[in-house]
């Protein structure tokens, strides 16, 4: 069994090199730039043909299993049963774009609803992240990766989206104001990459299926907690107000949640 997911593991990080490869490749001509819902919502030409190559690989690996991809080339998901892959071709496409710069391609593997192996990939820097239950740990590239450092909220810094800062949801001023202090990469891979790597302290964002389960898998791993932001677990086929915070920190944000503080 253990062999199984072993010789899955290699397969998957075969077929993510290959896709960073033919992504870099592609970055040579101009991009197809379109809206989606609004300007700041945008998918490419790469977005799209990135996950039709990753969901060709994975059909071929797992040739029973559903997909679930951001940009529609998977199945229509109303359940997590069985095997299920869910696929973020491009994560941070606004960063894609503008900066050719700080994004990831990302998958998650379940099986029934339950974590199995995630891969968060930073493909400017070629770092795979890559782990989970079935690999009992968490590796960047050779290296394991320790567990975060267990900080309070005074103590690390945090990473949001812009908008919720703006328009002060979920208390997120008071939030930012009690950490250390607030950073906004546009990735929500790469926001998950500098939690893993001990480097901020949590992460609060409205995300999508695609953008939290690479990320719940490899940071549940290392006992980084992730909920909505009220401590609830989070619902995998829909959107969730998610907050991924060190334990000490969960509990600051929480209270903050709880006291309803403004500042
Ligand atoms: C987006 C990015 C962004 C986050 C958005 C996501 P996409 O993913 O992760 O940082 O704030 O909520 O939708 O669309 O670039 O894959
Ligand atoms: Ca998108
Ligand atoms: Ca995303
Ligand atoms: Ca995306």
């Amino acid at each position: 069994m253990e062999q199984e997911w072993q010789q899955l593991n290699e397969q998957v990080v075969s077929l993510l090199k290959t896709a960073r490869q033919q992504v870099l490749q592609k970055m040579q001509e101009p991009l197809t730039v379109a809206a989606k819902s609004n300007r700041k919502d945008l998918v490419t030409n790469i977005d799209k043909s990135n996950e039709q190559f990753l969901i060709a690989g994975i059909r071929r690996i797992d040739p029973t299993a559903r997909v679930l991809g951001e940009e529609g080339f998977g199945d229509a998901l109303t359940d997590l049963k069985g095997r299920v892959w869910i696929v973020d071709p491009i994560d941070g496409t606004m960063n894609f774009v503008k900066q050719h710069d700080h994004f990831a391609m990302m998958i998650g593997i379940y099986q029934d609803g339950v974590s199995q192996l995630g891969y968060i990939y930073d493909v400017m820097n070629d770092i795979l992240y890559a782990g989970g239950p079935q690999l009992g740990g968490v590796w960047a590239n050779e290296r394991q990766l320790t567990a975060p450092t267990d900080l309070a909220l005074s103590e690390g810094l945090i990473g949001a989206s812009g908008p919720l800062v703006i328009h002060d949801i979920a208390h997120m001023q008071a939030i930012v104001h009690a950490s250390a202090g607030m950073r906004v990469y546009g990735s929500a891979g790469i926001e998950m990459i500098h939690i893993l790597e001990g480097k901020s302290l949590g992460y609060i964002s409205h995300l999508k299926p695609w953008d939290i389960a690479a990320g719940k898998i490899l940071l549940e791993t290392l006992g980084v907690q992730v909920s909505t932001i009220d401590g609830r677990p989070l619902d995998m086929l829909s959107s969730n107000l998610v907050l991924v915070a060190t334990k000490k920190a969960q509990r600051d944000i929480l209270q903050i949640e709880e006291d309803d503080v403004s500042l």
